[in-house]
């Protein structure tokens, strides 16, 4: 068994992963029309993980039990936090690539069309997401790797060969939702709780543009990296307040965030010419679709997702739990270039969560 301690800190992390609002706009991809992309590199937490955390031993964060995956072709999960395909997923489609392979699935291979470097927990901070039970790649680690990808590029296609094909090749970076609920989260890091939230925040920016200096170093020039979205309006935050409300002060940090983050980006831009980037509003498009949720298409399902707010890491080890304490839905709309995906109405789920926790816990005895 393990602590109680460890068992909130993986609800924490494993409600960020299911809300992991997965969706994505694409104008900025669509634009480059003709000019074809030959690889993606993927880097980032539970939003983008395609199965790196499978493979990663005594580690409870993985996503290798239903219903993940039950929308993905096949059904069955696939390491993916979502019941179906995830914005890595539907990147690459736009641009007419495979989906990246997880980089841990083989650690010596090229990886010529791209590579996914992104595990589900973690975070800008080598800390985020470590633990008893819980281990996953860091982004510095991430780049770590990328680097030995990058020496592997060099050697099959020379020098120049490498530094040609990167340029053309997208960088997508989702991270550091789990770096905000960490400052946020009791018992655990309380040196974090140390620094203000706006230097908690500089400090998460600084160490991203550190690491897209090296990514930029080893070839990158075209990325595209997300913001924070709302996180205090996941379900998982707001079923902890009996108003059920967003929690504003998670939100005031992503907002901080994103906006130390986008004058950053700004920055590397003035710094080197040649660095192009596109930032994706997480925030604003994720409110949108709170706000106008009925806007936003047909809903798919009510019953494919899970979270798993409260059950106990011996039990998710175990796969044997299925607590429905919080249902997701999936909203799609499909409008020309734009595609935005999500899987949850939050304010059903949030209100659905209390209810029927009792009733849900006692299912997941079966
Ligand atoms: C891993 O990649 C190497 C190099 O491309 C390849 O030779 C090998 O067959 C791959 N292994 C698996 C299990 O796919
Ligand atoms: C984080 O981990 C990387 C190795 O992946 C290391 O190079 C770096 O120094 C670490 N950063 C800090 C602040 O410890
Ligand atoms: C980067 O953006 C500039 C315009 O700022 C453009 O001229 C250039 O082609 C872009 N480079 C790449 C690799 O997309
Ligand atoms: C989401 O849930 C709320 C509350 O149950 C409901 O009023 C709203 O219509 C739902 N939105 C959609 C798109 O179903």
């Amino acid at each position: 068994m393990v602590s109680l301690r460890s068992s909130s800190i993986m609800g924490k992390t494993t409600i960020y992963a299911f809300i992991s609002f997965f969706f994505f706009l694409f104008a900025f991809i669509t634009s480059s029309e003709g000019q074809s992309v030959p690889a993606m590199y993927v880097f980032g937490d539970s939003l983008v993980d395609v199965g790196n955390n499978n493979y990663i031993k005594d580690s409870i964060l993985k996503a290798d039990y239903p219903y993940n995956g039950i929308d993905y072709p096949g059904g069955i999960p696939t390491g993916r936090f979502s019941n179906g395909k995830n914005a890595a997923d539907f990147l690459a489609e736009k641009v007419g690539l495979p989906t990246s392979p997880p980089y841990l699935s083989n650690t010596s291979d090229v990886f010529l069309q791209g590579v996914s470097f992104a595990s589900g927990g973690s975070g800008l901070f080598n800390s985020t997401g470590q633990g008893f039970l819980m281990k996953t790649l860091s982004l510095a680690k991430q780049v770590d790797y990328y680097a030995a990808v990058h020496e592997r590029l060099v050697k099959q296609l020379g020098p120049d060969g490498a530094k040609l094909h990167l340029s053309k090749s997208l960088f997508l970076v989702v991270i550091g939702g789990n770096d905000a609920l960490a400052y946020f989260e009791l018992g655990i890091d309380k040196i974090f709780k140390k620094v203000s939230p706006d230097e908690y925040v500089g400090q998460m920016v600084n160490i991203l543009q550190g690491l897209l200096k090296q990514i930029y170093n080893l070839g990158g020039r075209k990325f595209v990296v997300a913001g924070l979205t709302s996180i205090g309006c996941c379900p998982g935050q707001r079923i902890d307040s009996i108003t059920e409300e967003c929690k504003q002060d998670i939100n005031a940090l992503a907002i901080n965030y994103n906006q130390q983050l986008t004058s950053m980006l700004a920055g590397l831009k003035l710094d080197f010419d040649d660095f192009n980037y596109s930032y994706f509003n997480s925030y604003t498009v994720l409110s949108d679709i709170i706000q106008n949720a009925a806007t936003y298409g047909t809903i798919l399902d009510l019953n494919h997702i899970e979270l798993k707010n409260d059950v106990t890491n011996f039990e998710l080890k175990t796969k044997k739990v299925h607590d429905h304490a919080i249902r997701s839905i999936e909203i799609i709309k499909r409008t020309g270039s734009i595609d935005v995906v999500m899987d949850s109405n939050l304010s059903r789920i949030s209100h659905s969560a209390s209810k029927r926790k009792k009733q849900l816990v006692v299912d997941s005895e079966d």
